[in-house]
């Protein structure tokens, strides 16, 4: 018997990421049944016609996802803490929309347009929902029509629960979202036109549609976590599908958010002198708000090379830069630099200050401040001075508050994308004894 080497077996595997043939293997076996002229599948799994269907809303008559854009993907994350709220119909009907809606057939029905990309528009996915909470739905199995906008009773109906936990190894918080988005591939809606490339392209197009899941949870005060630790037969036995021409790739579990309290969310920031392995991230957080082109001098943030020159040289010299930190990651950053010349060492400058978008408001400006300044004092400084742009009035007001007085103004210093602005200069004198 020829036995594989682990090294043969790898490569094998990775040929699926590449869009290239396998060797050795005579063309025309791959050739796509499109070529060889054999009909295409249909576009939706075909289902009897006296099922007994639910009607969704269309995503328009509900007064949902009407948060910016941006706002869901600078707050996106895995979300695996539920309430025990019940998601509204309308709520599900906007997520199923924004994953896997078809809004074009073509004539010949040999293709489709839906919400997400797919190549060749080949679509090949069916979503099938476990419900768990669900308003004026009954828990059970459903599928949902992407052409019709409507869901299909799969002839399961009770509560799951602690079946999809369990078909997911144990994932407790699975079972205890509201719904359970499944997504089962038919290969062969791909593979008949890509034949042997249809592999790469399927797992790409469960990341587009889990990606929309994401953002339009986001939208609505909802929350879900990608999940592909699952038991392959234990799924695609409890959705009802055969495993071989149809199976689960991808699943994701929504619920209802409860809004993280500031407090919450100020706990899990640590505030720290900055060190060597925060270097990076420091640099992206500053990067990200200086891109604003609103409340930093520079519009985007030095090279990192010599972002990392300067903080191993802050770092050398003990100057006083805190960081705040939430996993690893950098969101905020307060540095005051002291004066060098002689008359001035009792001085140093705020140099730059900031907290990424949706850490703002939480107390961890404050606690960075409070931080940075008691290392100020330490390192002997007796004046901080800062100049902080006249338009910035929440940051005035924040400054003032940590004590900052008012002690002149710059007429006019910035001139960015045709506005001018004025710079506020403030100081706050802080007592050594
Ligand atoms: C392909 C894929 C599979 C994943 N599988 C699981 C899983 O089985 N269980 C889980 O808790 N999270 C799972 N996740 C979520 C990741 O743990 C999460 O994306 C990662 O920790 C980064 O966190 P973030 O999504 O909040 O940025 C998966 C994510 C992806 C993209």
């Amino acid at each position: 018997m020829n036995i594989k080497s682990y090294d043969e077996m790898i490569r094998e595997r990775r040929l699926m990421l590449k869009s290239e043939e396998e060797e050795g293997i005579e063309h025309d076996e791959w050739t796509p049944h499109q070529i060889k002229g054999i009909p295409p599948p249909p576009l939706e799994k075909p289902y009897p016609k006296d099922s007994v269907l639910v009607e969704l809303a269309s995503p328009d008559c509900a007064d949902l996802g009407k948060i910016p854009l941006v706002k869901t993907i600078v707050q996106r994350r895995s979300r695996r803490k539920y309430s025990s709220k019940a998601l509204k119909l309308e709520e599900l009907s906007f997520l199923l929309y924004a994953t896997q809606r078809v809004t074009q057939v073509d004539e010949d029905r040999v293709r489709s347009k839906r919400v997400v990309p797919s190549g060749g528009a080949r679509h090949p996915f069916e979503t099938y929902l476990i419900v768990n909470r669900v308003e004026n739905l009954e828990p059970g199995v459903y599928r949902y029509l992407a052409i019709e906008h409507k869901l299909l009773v799969v002839d399961r109906i009770g509560l799951f629960s602690d079946e999809i936990s369990r078909a997911c190894f144990g994932q407790s918080f699975i079972g205890e979202s509201a719904v359970v988005f499944v997504w089962a591939a038919i290969p062969y809606r791909t593979e008949w036109r890509y034949s042997n490339l249809a592999y790469k392209s399927i797992l790409i197009e469960a990341g587009h549609i889990c990606q929309n899941l994401y953002l339009a949870c986001e939208a609505i005060g909802a929350g879900t976590c990608a999940i592909a630790a699952y038991d392959q037969k234990a799924l695609d036995s409890l959705i009802g599908v055969d495993g071989i021409d149809e199976f689960t790739v991808y699943l994701a579990p929504v619920g209802k958010i409860e809004p993280i309290s500031a407090r919450a969310v100020a706990e899990n920031v640590q505030i720290m002198p900055i060190s060597k392995e925060y270097i990076e991230s420091f640099h992206n957080c500053l990067d990200s708000i200086a891109r604003d082109r609103r409340y930093l001098g520079p519009v985007k943030a030095p090279s990192l090379e010599s972002t990392r020159e300067s903080v191993l040289s802050n770092i050398l010299k003990n100057i006083p830069q805190y960081v705040a930190v939430e996993d690893d990651i950098v969101v905020g950053w307060c540095e005051i630099l002291p004066n060098e010349v002689e008359g001035f060492t009792h001085s140093g400058k705020l140099e730059s200050m900031g907290v990424s978008h949706a850490y703002r408001g939480k107390g961890i400006g404050r606690k960075l401040m409070e931080s940075t300044i008691l290392a100020a004092k330490e390192f002997g400084i007796e004046r901080v001075e800062l100049l902080v742009y006249k338009s910035n009035t929440p940051a005035i007001r924040f400054y003032e508050k940590a004590g900052f007085v008012h002690e002149g103004l710059k007429k006019k210093a910035r001139k960015l994308d045709g506005k001018y602005d004025d710079v506020l200069l403030m100081a706050l004198f802080i007592s050594q004894t």
